[in-house]
C-alpha cells in the first residue's frame, strides 16, 4: 500500500534512475497484486474484432455482446439503452431472483399452500449465440442465460406481437420439422411445475413466461430441430414459438437459450450427448468474441474447480460458496457467517456481482484505500465508488480476488474490476444486496476472459483465467 503510493509519487519523476530502480522492485512485489493499465485500453472499440479460438473448438458458438459492434450495426447502436438503464434493468433482474428464491424456500416451507414454483425464471441477459431452428434450418440471435431455462424464439405469424429483429422471424410453416405438442403430451403439463403459465389453445398446448426485467414470451410449446453445428444436432429440441413477446428497448435478438437447471433446459435436452457440461468465456470488451462450448472438451491445465453449493440444488440456479475476497492480494476482514446467510449463485445475465451489505462495505473501503489518487467522480446509478481517470496516463488499482469453496481464488481480470461510462466516470463495478439474507450473485463483468466450465454432474464449477485467448 505505502509503496504503491510511494510508486505514483515517483510517477512525477518518471526519468529518474531511482525511479526505475524502485520500479522494478516493485514489479516483484507490490506491482503483483496491482492493475497497471490506461484508460483507452478498457474502452470497447466501435469495430468487432472477431477472435479465432471458436473455430478450433468442437460443438462451440461464438458469443457476442447485444449491445456490441459484433452484433449491431451502428445505426442500431444508436438506440442502445444508456448505462444508467442498463444499470437499473439490472437491479430489476437481480430483485426478480431474490424474491424468487425467497418464493421458493417459502415453498418448501409449505408445501401445501404454495405448489407451484413461483416467478423461478428470470431475466433476459446480455451475450448472445446464433443456433439454427428448423429444416431446411435458419439461423437465429439468441440470448443464453445460465439464469433462466426456457428456450423461445419469435414465431410467425406473431399473433401477439414480435419485436424487430436481425433474422426474418421463424416461421413454422416453412419448416419440415416442427410440431406442435398437444395439450394431452406429459410434457405440456410439466410447463407449470417449471414455473411458467400453462394452458391450451384448440388442443395444442400454450406456454407463457415472464422474467424480472419485465420482458416475457407466450406461444405454443413445440418441438423442432435444433442444429449448434453439423455434429450437433437435436431434432424434437422442445422450445416456445413464441407469439406474443415482451422485450426491454434495445434487443434485436429472436429469443432466448436456458441454460439453467429444469427439465426444459437446454442442459437437460442435451444431457445424453453433453454430459451437462458446458462452458463459457466472455470477451474484456464488447468489441471482442468468447465462446459458449457443449460438452467436456479438453479442459484447460490451469483450470480449478469449486464445489456447487448444495443449498440451491431444488432451484434453477448455480450455487456456488464464496468464502472470503482479497484485495491487493490482503484477506478483507469479512466473518465467514456475512456468506453463509445468504450464500451465492453464479449467473450469466446478471451484470454487476452482488455482495452481501457488510462484504461489500468492506470492499469497497479496502479498494479506496489504494485509491486516493484519484478524484472521485458521481455515483453511476448501482454503483457508488467511481473514479475520474481523465487526468491520468496511467492507473494502478489493486487486485481484486474473489475466494470460493476449496479456495478457489477467482482473480479478477482488470476488464472487470471498473464499469466505465467514460474516461472521467469509472466505478468500481460491484454493489451490495440490499439485505443480508438476499443471496449473493457472481455476475457477468466480474466473469469476464475466465474459462468458466459447469458440470452438473459432478457438481462442480471451474475457473480458468486466460480463457478467451
Ligand atoms: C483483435 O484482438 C486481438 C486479441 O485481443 C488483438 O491482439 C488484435 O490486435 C486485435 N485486432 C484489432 C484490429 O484490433
Ligand atoms: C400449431 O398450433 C396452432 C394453434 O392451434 C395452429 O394455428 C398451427 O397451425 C399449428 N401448427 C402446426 C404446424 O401444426
Ligand atoms: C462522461 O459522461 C458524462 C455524462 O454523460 C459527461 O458529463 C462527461 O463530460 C463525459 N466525460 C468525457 C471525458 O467524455
Amino acid at each position: 500500500m505505502a509503496a504503491l503510493i510511494f510508486l505514483l509519487l515517483l510517477y512525477s519523476s518518471k526519468n529518474s534512475y531511482a525511479f526505475q530502480e524502485k520500479m522494478s522492485t516493485l514489479e516483484t512485489e507490490g506491482l503483483r497484486h496491482s492493475h497497471v493499465f490506461q484508460i483507452s485500453s478498457l474502452l470497447p472499440s466501435t469495430v468487432c474484432n472477431s477472435s479465432t479460438k471458436v473455430m478450433n473448438r468442437k460443438s462451440s458458438l461464438e458469443v457476442v455482446h447485444k449491445h456490441g459492434p459484433c452484433f449491431q450495426s451502428s445505426q442500431d447502436r444508436a438506440k442502445v439503452p444508456s448505462h444508467a438503464e442498463i444499470l437499473s434493468q439490472d437491479q430489476s433482474r437481480v430483485d426478480s431472483i431474490h424474491s424468487s428464491l425467497y418464493m421458493n424456500s417459502m415453498e418448501e416451507m409449505d408445501a401445501v399452500t404454495l405448489p407451484t414454483k413461483i416467478g423461478i425464471s428470470v431475466g433476459t441477459g446480455n451475450y448472445l449465440v446464433t443456433v439454427s431452428f428448423g429444416t431446411p434450418g435458419k439461423k437465429y440471435a439468441l440470448i443464453f442465460d445460465t439464469g433462466s431455462h426456457f428456450t423461445w424464439t419469435q414465431c410467425e405469424p406473431c399473433a401477439g406481437f414480435c419485436h424487430d429483429q436481425v433474422e426474418p422471424i421463424f416461421d413454422p410453416s416453412k419448416s419440415r420439422s416442427y410440431a406442435n405438442v398437444s395439450c394431452r403430451a406429459a410434457t405440456c403439463n410439466q410447463i407449470s411445475a417449471e414455473g411458467m403459465q400453462q394452458d391450451c389453445s384448440s388442443s395444442t398446448c400454450v406456454y407463457g413466461i415472464s422474467y424480472g426485467d419485465s420482458s416475457s414470451s407466450a406461444g405454443f410449446l413445440a418441438k423442432e430441430k435444433l442444429t449448434i453445428s453439423r455434429s450437433d444436432v437435436f431434432p424434437g429440441y422442445l422450445f416456445g414459438c413464441g407469439q406474443q413477446n415482451q422485450f426491454r428497448k434495445g434487443n434485436r435478438v429472436a429469443g432466448l437459450i436456458g441454460l439453467a437447471r429444469g427439465k426444459f433446459s437446454f442442459v437437460a435436452q442435451t444431457a445424453r450427448k453433453y454430459k451437462k457440461i458446458f462452458s463459457h468465456c466472455l470477451p474484456s470488451d464488447d468489441s471482442l468474441t468468447g465462446y459458449l462450448t457443449f460438452g467436456g472438451t479438453k479442459l484447460p491445465k490451469t483450470i480449478k474447480f469449486t464445489p456447487m453449493s448444495k443449498s440451491f440444488q431444488n432451484t434453477l440456479f448455480y450455487g456456488l460458496d464464496i468464502i472470503g475476497i482479497n484485495v491487493g492480494g490482503q484477506r478483507v476482514p469479512i466473518k465467514s457467517s456475512v456468506f453463509t446467510t445468504a450464500g451465492a449463485i453464479i449467473d450469466s445475465g446478471t451484470v454487476i456481482t452482488r455482495l452481501p451489505p457488510t462484504a461489500y462495505a468492506q470492499l469497497k473501503s479496502s479498494f479506496q484505500k489504494y485509491m486516493t489518487s484519484y478524484p472521485r467522480a458521481p455515483a453511476l446509478s448501482i454503483l457508488d465508488t467511481c473514479y475520474d481517470f481523465s487526468r491520468s496516463d496511467v492507473i494502478i488499482a489493486p487486485t481484486i480476488g474473489i475466494v470460493f469453496n476449496g479456495g478457489v481464488e477467482v482473480d479478477i481480470d482488470f476488464s472487470g474490476i471498473f464499469y466505465i461510462r467514460n474516461e472521467s466516470q469509472a466505478c468500481l463495478a460491484f454493489a451490495a444486496n440490499k439485505d443480508a439474507n438476499d443471496v449473493a450473485i457472481f455476475g457477468n463483468v466480474q466473469q469476464k476472459t475466465y474459462e468458466v466450465v459447469y458440470d452438473d454432474v459432478k457438481g462442480r464449477i471451474g475457473f480458468a483465467p486466460g480463457g478467451c485467448n
